[in-house]
């Protein structure tokens, strides 16, 4: 490093708080304070700013009907089709710009203009219709980052049919349990994929789901690896590319849609062990992800502007697909891992199509300070004008590296908290208006009525720790959990709420996580405070996890606890007590492994699994995880007074290998 640097150094490493650069506030699609203002009614201007940015066919009559808590309904009245929304009002003005820019692992690209992109919309949605898709029928697609999956979402959307995307990298079980509990009568999926060079198998998984399902499933297959490999087809699979050639030229009139019709279903890891389908709406939820992609990511109809997440995930649905569509935008599609085929392959994405966003997660670019800043160093950067982040805390270093060597310290950095139930971003900087501070994300949203209370709801004073609670609601949240009421009351509200009273004041929203506010109303967000752990940005429920373990055979209780880890942020720990006592052998650990990889997916590997003749438990019986937390992060362990038998923690240290 040269002098300079090693000073540059010095003085970011001192610096906590930094100003919009002057170059991107003159030019930010939000540059007036007044937006946090409030309004004369209940909500802010910018929410019905929001419904602005779309086409209705019918406008609304009432921007909140909040009658029925928590079951509230936003811009009723209205109707409009999401696909039509993304796509046809395009046509005109931008029917010959790129729409999306796909790029292959391999090197290959594919480019389709917004015309392109509805011609492809509408033959799907004609080759849906014709195998019985009909409104409100749930479609699963089980896909990589393909450019056949945004497709597909949309042909749905044209259909009224809600999508349900299944995360390719998870397992047949998987599939099959989300396609059980949404009934869903077809799955679109995929002959497989590359990864790392490497082409994987993806049918026979598909398969291995749908052979679990109980009612009958119609299959569309599409080809991405080509003829060199053979895959499976069952009776009921049609491959994509012929039903598309029988189609050509086919036209669909988008089905026009109540604002509260559902637009897609999104599953997602809980407290328990069955995973929950978030329900998000058309009116409310596609408002809400383009006015925060307008007004947050600051995309305007000419960026090119790229999302590195997996559309697999809720950050995939709202900002790779719906936001920047809406708004007419490019938006970029990679289909690999940022180290293939070497570790500056983002970064030449980026040179090579002028990206003028990039929007990441903390765990990759904990990544690439790892890999060296040489690997950007290698590329033309200059194009960017903003950077994001998502999906976990990030730290002041990290944030203060992506800042200094991929955005050369000319882009605003927004560090972006909200969930798959949120729909969109929730608390944030707004990148033209609020000066940014390393490691706290930022205020709340406009509209946004947060607040940190105590386990007993009272509001806790600045600096203090304690849980994030949403205190009115907003457009895109979530509307209730599919076909359960009752756990959307539980799981999300009933904590700080008067689940009795019919006022909306006295309900409130508590998302499941920890956090702290400072004297400027800035949010520092300090992790989940339920059992759910958070992998490399994916959320995964130690409870499932726990499921899949006591699964395998020979298993006879297991915890699951999340572990510090320097790049994926957490990783999973899973304490174990065999059958016969104490006999945890390579043998039983690659079964467990394999048992968590075939239940849910790679992703939610353990790092470890340790085997111990008990769990420390409290006298009633309770699993004290966080003890188990300390074992894992090598910490000195809390308190052990209120075990049952804390001899226990000892013995379990002693194999993990004890405090550092
Ligand atoms: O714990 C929070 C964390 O991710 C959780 C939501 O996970 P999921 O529904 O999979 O959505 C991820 C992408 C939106 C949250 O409850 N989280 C998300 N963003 C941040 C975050 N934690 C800290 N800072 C963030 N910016």
């Amino acid at each position: 490093m040269s002098e300079q640097d090693v000073e540059l150094e010095a003085r970011l490493a001192e610096q906590d708080e930094f100003e919009p650069p002057g170059s991107f506030v003159e030019q930010a699609n939000v540059t007036d304070p007044s937006i946090y203002d409030e309004s004369a009614d209940d909500w802010p201007a910018c929410w019905e700013d929001a419904a602005t940015l779309l086409d209705w066919s019918t406008e609304y009559e009432q921007v909140l009907d909040d009658s029925n808590p928590p079951f509230y309904e936003w811009f009723t009245g209205g109707e409009l089709n999401a696909s039509a929304n993304c796509l046809d009002r395009h046509l005109d003005e931008r029917g010959d710009e790129t729409a999306i820019e796909w790029v292959g692992e391999l090197g290959d690209t594919r480019t389709y203009t917004y015309r392109d992109l509805h011609r492809e919309v509408n033959e799907f949605a004609a080759t849906l219709r014709d195998q019985g898709v009909e409104a409100d029928d749930v479609v699963t697609l089980y896909m990589p980052m393909v450019p056949e999956l945004p497709i597909a979402m949309l042909a749905c959307a044209r259909l009224g049919a809600p999508h349900s995307v299944v995360f390719a990298g998870f397992s047949a079980n998987a599939l099959a349990t989300r396609m059980e509990s949404a009934d869903s009568p077809v799955l679109v999926t995929c002959d497989g994929y590359y990864r790392r060079g490497e082409a994987l198998e993806h049918k026979l998984k598909a398969d291995e789901g749908v052979a679990a399902v109980e009612h009958d499933v119609t299959g569309v297959v599409i080809d991405r690896l080509g003829d060199e490999y053979e895959h499976s087809m069952r009776e009921a699979d049609h491959d994509y590319d012929t039903l598309i050639a029988d189609h050509e030229g086919e036209k669909v009139e988008p089905v026009t849609r109540d604002a509260e019709d559902m637009l897609f279903l999104m599953y997602t890891s809980g407290t328990t062990g069955e995973p929950k389908g978030v329900k998000h709406t058309t009116g409310g939820y596609l408002s809400w992800v383009a006015w925060t992609s307008h007004a947050v990511l600051d995309v305007k109809p000419e960026d090119t502007y790229w999302c590195s997440a997996d559309i697999g995930w809720i950050t995939g649905h709202s900002y790779i697909v719906y936001g920047p569509l809406a708004l007419g935008t490019t938006t970029v599609m990679y289909e690999g891992t940022p180290d293939y085929p070497e570790k500056d392959r983002l970064w030449e994405i980026v040179e090579e199509y002028d990206v003028t966003q990039l929007y990441t997660a903390p765990t990759a670019i904990r990544s690439f300070m790892k890999w060296g800043e040489e690997y950007p160093a290698r590329h033309d950067l200059s194009s960017l004008r903003l950077l994001g982040t998502v999906g976990e805390p990030i730290n002041p270093r990290a944030w203060k590296w992506y800042y200094r060597n991929i955005g050369g310290e000319s882009c605003p950095v927004v560090d972006t908290w909200w969930q798959t139930e949120t729909g969109g971003l929730m608390v944030t900087t707004l990148p033209g208006v609020n000066s940014m501070k390393p490691g706290s994300a930022g205020p709340p949203l406009p509209g946004i009525g947060s607040r940190i209370v105590d386990t007993d709801g009272e509001e806790v004073a600045a600096g203090r720790a304690g849980h994030l609670t949403i205190q009115k609601p907003w457009p895109g949240m979530l509307r209730t959990l599919y076909q359960n009421d009752e756990r959307f009351i539980e799981e999300y509200w009933a904590e700080y709420s008067d689940t009795d009273s019919g006022d909306p004041d006295d309900w409130v929203y508590f998302p499941g996580d920890g956090a702290k506010i400072d004297d400027d109303g800035y949010l520092t967000i300090l992790g989940r405070v339920d059992d759910v752990v958070n992998i490399s940005g994916h959320r995964l429920g130690t409870m499932e996890i726990e499921s899949a373990i006591v699964s395998v055979e020979g298993v006879a209780e297991a915890a699951v606890v999340g572990g510090d880890h320097e790049v994926k942020g957490e990783t999973v720990y899973a304490y174990v007590i065999t059958e016969d006592g104490y006999a945890g052998d390579d043998e039983m650990q690659d079964a467990i492994i394999a048992g968590v990889e075939d239940g849910i997916g790679p992703i939610a590997r353990p790092e470890e699994v340790v085997f111990t003749p008990e769990l420390p438990k409290t006298r009633s019986g309770k699993i004290m995880r966080r003890l188990l937390e300390d074992v894992a992060n090598r910490e000195e362990v809390g308190s052990t007074n209120t075990l049952r038998n804390p001899e226990i923690v000892d013995e379990i240290q002693r194999q993990v290998g004890g405090a550092d």
